[in-house]
């Protein structure tokens, strides 16, 4: 009788449990991978909603994003474009032919994309409601992702929302709280003439400052995680950023075009 215990039996054994796993593995892998995918979207487009503060617990999320035009900018020119093919952004950036490297770069991003997404929420009669920008920095672990909504006056944040980082949670992971983020609604980033005046103070805010409008509240124990916020919106919202496209709108505005 063959010996159960063999060194060949227990191989074969062994391999045959591994293949059977590694079949399993796979192919959940593979057919959740559509419905990760959609999960990504839909939270994406969750965050937008919350940004713009447009968001209500238990409504539904696709339907409600149906409102928000999603256009892509030319960050150099602030038009927008069409590019043939679409924009993917997570591809663009590791594309040289898409990206650039970047020499100053306050917000520790590396590179930068030639064109911008921007989502653009309108009322039910078509008038601007929103403008919200995605926007990203380092903070002291991670890259932080954040969706960063203003007024139709393009100046006024309406909200924030950050819904991707690696800061540590209790500290610079603070970012995400939305009490914290509330801080952000009805605070000015961009002065009269257009430019980007916003800071993130060490801890709170001093009482009756003048430019109290442009600054927020630190975010204790989190010095560096709250820097990156501050490098963040004065990248994003300056001339290596949406200016061009901020101060072409701008202009738009005040020839009384609808946008
Ligand atoms: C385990 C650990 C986690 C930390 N996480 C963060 C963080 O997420 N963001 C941050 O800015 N500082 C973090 N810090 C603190 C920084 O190392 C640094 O001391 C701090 O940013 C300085 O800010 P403060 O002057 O407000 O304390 C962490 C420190 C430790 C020990």
């Amino acid at each position: 009788m063959k010996d159960k215990n063999s060194v060949g039996n227990v191989l074969r054994v062994a391999t045959g449990v591994c293949l059977v796993c590694a079949v399993i593995v796979s192919t959940a892998a593979v057919t959740l991978r559509p419905f990760q995918e959609e999960n990504r979207a839909t939270f994406r487009q969750l965050n937008v909603l919350q940004a713009a503060g447009l968001h209500e617990p238990g409504m539904d999320v696709a339907l409600a994003f149906e409102r928000i035009e999603r256009r892509i900018v030319d960050f150099d020119s602030g038009e927008y474009v069409d590019p043939p093919g679409g924009f993917d952004p997570v591809r663009a950036v590791r594309d040289p032919a898409q990206s650039n490297a970047l020499s100053g770069d306050p917000a520790g991003i590396g590179r930068r994309t030639h064109y911008g997404e921007v989502f653009l929420a309108r009322a039910e009669d078509g008038t601007l409601e929103r403008v919200i920008l995605p926007v990203h920095a380092y903070g002291l672990w991670s890259t932080m992702y954040a969706f960063l909504a203003l007024e139709p006056d393009l100046r006024t944040v309406s909200g924030i929302s950050f819904f991707e980082h690696g800061e540590t949670p209790g500290l610079g992971g603070e970012i995400e709280n939305p009490r914290w983020q509330e801080n952000w609604v009805g605070k000015q980033v961009r002065d009269e003439d257009g430019n980007v005046r916003f800071r993130v103070d060490r801890g709170r805010t001093p009482e009756g400052v003048a430019d109290a409008d442009h600054r927020i509240d630190g975010l204790s124990g989190a010095t560096i995680t709250s820097r990156g916020v501050e490098n963040m919106v004065q990248f994003w919202l300056g001339e290596q950023g949406y200016g061009p496209y901020l101060a072409r709108m701008e202009r738009r505005l005040e020839i009384g075009e609808v946008l």
